[in-house]
């Protein structure tokens, strides 16, 4: 039922506010994080590697961030595919995390088998609790997106997201990096969260109209520094998932390095970049852009936008969101873009072509 939307993918994104919400009602007391993860000692892991395939493999990406950033927890990131063949060492004090959705990856069901006897614990986030790949790991941690129909990973991403950085906060307090104070306050910034995607959603309008443009593109260009690359990931892939536009995502530093040779007027490049740290960074990345002739589309905060959106193409002004919370709130522009440019394009959004929602076969 898609519940008066058009597609389940409007449906899914739409549902962001209250999936998180849930998610976050399970998942907080007062000013803790109550995490089925007993018996796992923080203070005891050296080395955390997360696999993962898809939009599932970029929430990882993420993650790493934040558990580097708050916890100090020395991170690996996988694509499952790559990671089982490549069969890596996997020394004690490692502990193995698994994300998926649908739980029934084959690449990434192989991947956390061969972690099996090796690993020191095996935790999975999923979506489908009686998964395989829940049921095989020592600890799984749902990640309460309810049922996701569309093809394009929407409310999972941000609802992986939202399991992983509890997770990371998690571990910060365990291991001394994060007071009682400090972690209450962060908490308290994730429960304003769904408030923060129900004024994002409200910029559906400039995000269709920006789409509308991007649509008539050949390919795009998505660019982000920091928590805000993965994201860009995510956007590019997003977009050629439901609108077939061809669509690349760089670091932005990486841009001097060889993809700034395909700038031109024809190409849309989409900056994701709120008023953070690394902002300037990415501004003058942005620049040498417009210097070639690129349509900036810049996805930032009222700040960004004050200080670097008065000659881009297109502004898409974001609520104000901590640095750390940003890649939730900065999901749900990529996915309208993507929505907005296919419904242009006149794909099937839900279904579109090659895909399948759970890749059973490697
Ligand atoms: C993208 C998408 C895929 C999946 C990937 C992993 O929108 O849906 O990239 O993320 O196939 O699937 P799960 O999470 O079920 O393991």
């Amino acid at each position: 039922d898609k519940g008066g939307y058009k597609h389940f993918m409007a449906k899914e994104i739409a549902e962001q506010p209250g999936v998180l919400s849930n998610a976050l009602r399970a998942y907080l007391n007062r000013d803790t994080i109550a995490l089925p993860v007993e018996g796992l000692d923080f203070n005891k892991i050296d080395r955390l590697v997360m696999v993962a395939c898809g939009t599932a493999f970029y929430a990882c990406l993420t993650a790493k961030y934040w558990f580097e950033k708050l916890a100090g927890l020395p991170v690996e990131v996988d694509i499952a595919s790559e990671f089982r063949y490549r069969e890596p060492p996997i020394p004690s004090g490692t502990v193995a995390l698994f994300v998926s959705q649908s739980g029934e990856t084959a690449d990434t069901l192989a991947a956390l088998r061969y972690c099996r006897d090796k690993a020191d614990r095996i935790i999975s986030v999923v979506n489908v609790p009686e998964s395989s790949i829940a049921r095989e790991s020592d600890i799984a941690l749902p990640i309460h997106a309810g049922v996701e129909v569309g093809v394009a990973s929407t409310k999972a991403f941000t609802c992986q997201l939202n399991v992983l950085l509890l997770l990371a906060l998690k571990a910060a307090h365990a291991r001394g990096r994060m007071d009682d104070a400090a972690l209450a306050g962060m908490l308290d910034d994730l429960r304003g969260m769904p408030g923060l995607f129900n004024a994002a959603l409200d910029r559906d309008g400039v995000i269709a109209q920006a789409a509308q443009k991007i649509a008539e593109a050949r390919d795009v260009l998505f660019l982000g520094r920091g928590l805000m690359y993965p994201l860009a990931l995510e956007g590019a892939l997003k977009l050629k998932e439901i609108s077939y536009i061809h669509a690349e995502a760089y670091a932005s530093g990486e841009l001097k390095h060889g993809p700034i040779a395909l700038i031109d007027k024809s190409v849309p490049v989409i900056v994701m970049a709120p008023r953070d740290s690394l902002f300037e960074k990415t501004v003058s990345n942005m620049q040498e852009v417009m210097a070639r002739g690129g349509k900036v589309c810049l996805i930032t905060d009222a700040a960004g936008a004050q200080e670097a959106g008065g000659d881009v193409w297109q502004v898409i002004r974001m609520p104000e969101v901590s640095e750390t919370l940003a890649p939730l709130l900065y999901a749900l522009p990529a996915q309208l873009l993507a929505y907005h440019a296919a419904i242009a394009k006149g794909t099937d959004v839900d279904q579109p072509r090659n895909l399948a929602k759970s890749v059973t076969v490697e």
